[in-house]
């Protein structure tokens, strides 16, 4: 698999060093060379496959001969360990469930592919430091992918104080190759570390540095299984009339949608869904690239006003001769997606803010003859606190959650100080 920067056409590396390298240069984003294509008779055939082999095929197809096949799907097995299902919602709107990974979240299928491509392209003999700074969510995913696996050790940095116990207790109770640290500071001194780390080449080389970055390319290919497998559960007639709305932040999981559909997935429209950080909504509407200060929102993983994915899906589109005005687009507000949760929790469906955004743009925009999908990319008790003062109901936590709450955390802590954590990661 060849793909070359966006920044710098002329940079073009092989997908194992994509995946090693995280960025090309000027921070430029790798975009695949080469965009695959399945006839329709492989895509039926395909769609009647289990989720592991189907995706291994799907994986292949990108990263050629890179991997030998027998040993994509080894490692595709071991990063797809977990289901996603499809929920029925109603008549003619249903979830794609992307939380019943380790971590309950989608980032699972990302985090866990790419450990396992990190792993297989760093050779043997190769000692990697994957350093991470966290607010909550991206170090329970990172390490949970890496726990366990030899030649890796994992240090990841966290605001004392400034995450919740359960997320806490989620990825710091986990030990062996996973190392924690609660620095004292907020979250921009953990990254300001991290950075700092980065900067020193001598300790990168020392100890075989890399970032579990979320826009590594290997992330988003895994994500593109998973649009296969919800049209696989579906029956025949609703497979070619099928709308899917897509909680958005980065743009990531839009992106690897729209890899999906190039691939040949029969998904009529897609709708990127917003909370008020809606630079892309507005960008969709009347063409000016206009990002605001980030506000806080309910949906907070969603965030982010200069969505760092949104080159790719602008190449994707230039390279498929797609129109941009057919991809359709919405923001809710706070208030909406409250009243959302409660619409949905009646129809019998527990939900958390990030998908209630999704399912309230595709429930608006649906046409006769369509059925919807709308992403679940979280488990709800993983915004417990909120889920439960909207509904108005105590929330069950789920037994990956359960099972973690009693156990004692391995944090170290430290001073937010580069040589410090200097000394520490040298040790
Ligand atoms: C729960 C949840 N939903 C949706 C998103 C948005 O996904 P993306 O950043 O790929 O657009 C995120 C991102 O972190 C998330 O954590």
């Amino acid at each position: 698999m060849k793909l070359y920067n966006l920044k710098d056409h002329n940079e073009q590396v092989s997908f194992a060093q994509a995946v090693k390298q995280g960025l090309g240069s000027q921070q430029g984003l790798f975009f695949p060379l080469e965009l695959p294509e399945f006839e329709l008779t492989d895509i039926d055939a395909m769609l009647e496959m289990d989720f592991v082999s189907r995706s291994s095929k799907i994986l292949s197809a990108y990263i050629g001969d890179e991997i030998a096949a027998h040993q994509l799907a080894e490692r595709v097995k071991n990063a797809f360990a977990f289901p996603a299902p499809v929920s029925q919602v109603s008549d003619d709107v249903a979830c794609l469930e992307l939380f019943h990974g380790p971590t309950l979240a989608f980032k699972d299928f990302g985090g866990r592919f790419m450990a396992q491509m990190l792993s297989y392209v760093s050779g043997a003999d190769e000692q990697i430091t994957i350093l991470t700074a966290t607010s909550g969510d991206t170090g329970a995913a990172v390490a949970h992918a890496f726990y366990g696996m030899e030649n890796v050790r994992v240090v990841i940095l966290y605001p004392q104080g400034k995450i919740s116990p359960l997320q806490e207790k989620l990825f710091c109770t986990l030990g062996g190759n996973i190392e924690t640290i609660a620095i004292d500071g907020d979250f921009d001194a953990c990254q300001a570390l991290v950075k700092q780390a980065f900067d020193d080449e001598e300790l990168k080389k020392a100890i075989g540095l890399n970032s579990a970055n979320s826009i590594n390319i290997s992330r988003l290919l895994a994500q593109i299984c998973y649009y296969f497998e919800a049209v696989a559960q579906l029956p025949q007639e609703k497979r070619n009339q099928l709308v899917v709305s897509v909680p958005s932040g980065n743009f990531g999981d839009l992106t690897a949608g729209l890899l999906a559909k190039s691939l040949g997935l029969p998904i009529k429209r897609f709708i990127a869904a917003t909370n008020a950080n809606d630079t892309v909504p507005r960008f969709l509407a009347d063409g000016q690239w206009q990002p605001n200060a980030t506000v806080a929102t309910l949906s907070n993983a969603m965030d982010v006003s200069q969505p760092n994915n949104w080159p790719r899906v602008e190449e994707l589109f230039r390279r498929k001769t797609w129109r941009l005005t057919d991809l359709a687009y919405g923001a809710v507000s706070d208030e909406t997606t409250k009243a959302t949760m409660r619409e949905l929790a009646e129809l019998g469906y527990l939900s958390e803010p990030h998908a209630a955004i999704a399912y309230r743009l595709l429930r608006d925009q649906l046409q006769e003859g369509e059925f919807g999908l709308f992403l679940g990319t979280a488990h709800p008790a993983k915004f417990k606190e909120s889920v439960e003062e909207i509904l108005g109901q105590p929330l069950p936590l789920p037994e990956a959650l359960a099972a973690r709450a009693d156990l004692p955390l391995l944090s170290h802590a430290m001073k937010a100080d580069f040589a410090a954590l200097r000394a520490f990661l040298l040790k």
